[in-house]
């Protein structure tokens, strides 16, 4: 909520860090198909009694038409690709060397940084806000200040995909309270890393990517791009229909160590039927209270999971089909990337944006969690 004697804070530099492998849907399903012949001809015994369902093919054309996906950054395409592997190999590091985690991210804030026109010095704390973590501790935003030369402190938080708009606000109380300066959020996702490559309902769904997102108080800006946070808003709402059950006690019941459970599940089409509401409910509401119509709206930055609902929450919202410009899609590009996906839409498609102008940025997933922000540009 807005209050008047809370300083205004502004969003003053994106950065956007993109693996160098892509892999199209017709490279992916090719390797899922090996996979499935390789699985029914080893198990054709059992399959021939009816004792073991035979695997079914994948097919490139399903996953565009069902989710407008057609490719996916990441971060070892050889691992996932292999068909006796299907799983990014990504070599662990010795302690004393940087964490992969940590490359991505220092390269997403460098070019945050740079738009900000924000030295290390000018930073007095670091959020990293993504799905998974590739450790416990100590903290991946206390390796990543280090590694950037900030003072200060850093934390790591998890809200799944939304985790990039449950930072923003988090960035946003503390200056406010004056807490802090300067925040910059980060949200290094190696999705590939958490994605079951043998399961045909999902194998397409991720991408790996990192963002960054510098805010700080408006009187201390001066960046040539501003984007005021006039309102974030955050809800969650307990559901199962997204889970990971991967976790520190997996090693105190041996039985279910390896389990799909253990890495990234859904139910698609009740996420889709529950979130999709939902999210246009919380945005119409927010607007509403904030006495801005649809039609002062100039885009909407969405989470980018699926083409589809992001179509139908538009539309929701705005009354009508949203113009390919009002809601951009890079989905069809990077796939979901989790809690960086509609990071990467506002850092691709905000330079257009007039001194006045209105857009709302905003998350959805796992949780569930929705977490909407309307930016203004100063
Ligand atoms: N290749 C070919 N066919 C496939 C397939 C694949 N890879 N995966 C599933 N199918 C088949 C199914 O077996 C089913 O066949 P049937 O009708 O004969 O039973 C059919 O395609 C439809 O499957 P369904 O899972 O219902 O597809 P869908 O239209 O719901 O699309 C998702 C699946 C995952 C793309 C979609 O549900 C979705 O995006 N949901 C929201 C997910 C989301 O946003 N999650 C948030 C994560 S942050």
């Amino acid at each position: 909520m807005n209050s008047s004697h809370m300083p205004d804070v502004v969003i003053s530099g994106t950065g956007l860090y993109t693996p160098a492998q892509s892999i199209s849907n017709d490279e992916l399903v090719a390797s899922y198909n090996t996979w499935v012949d390789l699985y029914n001809a080893e198990h054709a015994a059992a399959i021939a009694a009816g004792e073991l369902p035979a695997m079914q093919p994948s097919s490139a054309e399903f996953i565009e038409k069902a989710s407008g996906i057609r490719a996916r950054y990441v971060m070892d395409k050889e691992g996932i690709l292999d068909p006796r592997r299907m799983v990014p190999h990504l070599p662990e590091r010795p302690n004393d060397a940087a964490s992969i985690q940590c490359e991505m991210a220092v390269a997403a804030a460098r070019e945050a940084m740079n738009q900000a026109a924000k030295s290390a010095a000018a930073i007095d704390a670091v959020i990293v806000a993504a799905s998974n973590m590739q450790r416990p501790y100590p903290a991946m935003a206390v390796e990543i200040q280090h590694a950037l030369g900030v003072q200060g402190y850093g934390f790591d938080m998890n809200v799944a995909c939304s985790s990039a708009t449950f930072a923003i606000q988090q960035a946003r109380d503390a200056l406010a309270t004056g807490s802090a300066r300067c925040v910059l959020v980060l949200n290094p996702e190696i999705c590939s890393g958490h994605l079951n490559f043998r399961d045909r309902d999902s194998h397409f769904i991720f991408g790996d990517v990192c963002t960054a997102v510098i805010l700080e108080r408006a009187q201390d800006a001066t960046a040539d791009a501003q984007y005021l946070v006039v309102d974030s808003k955050l809800q969650t709402i307990y559901s199962n229909n997204i889970r990971n059950n991967f976790g520190f006690l997996n090693r105190a019941d041996e039985t279910g160590c390896g389990r799909p459970d253990k890495l990234f599940v859904q139910e698609g089409r009740k996420v889709f039927k529950e979130v999709c509401p939902a999210v246009a409910r919380q945005i119409s509401e927010q607007l509403e209270q904030l006495d801005i119509a649809p039609t002062d709206l100039k885009r909407l930055w969405l989470h980018q999971a699926n083409l589809s609902m992001n179509q139908l929450i538009a539309r929701r919202v705005l009354g009508r089909d949203p113009a390919p410009d009002e809601s951009p899609i890079i989905l069809d590009e990077y796939a979901n990337t989790s809690s960086a996906g509609s990071i990467i839409a506002f850092h691709k498609y905000r330079d257009d944006f007039a001194s006045g102008e209105i857009g709302v940025l905003c998350s959805f997933g796992a949780g569930y969690s929705i977490g909407s922000v309307v930016l203004r540009r100063r």
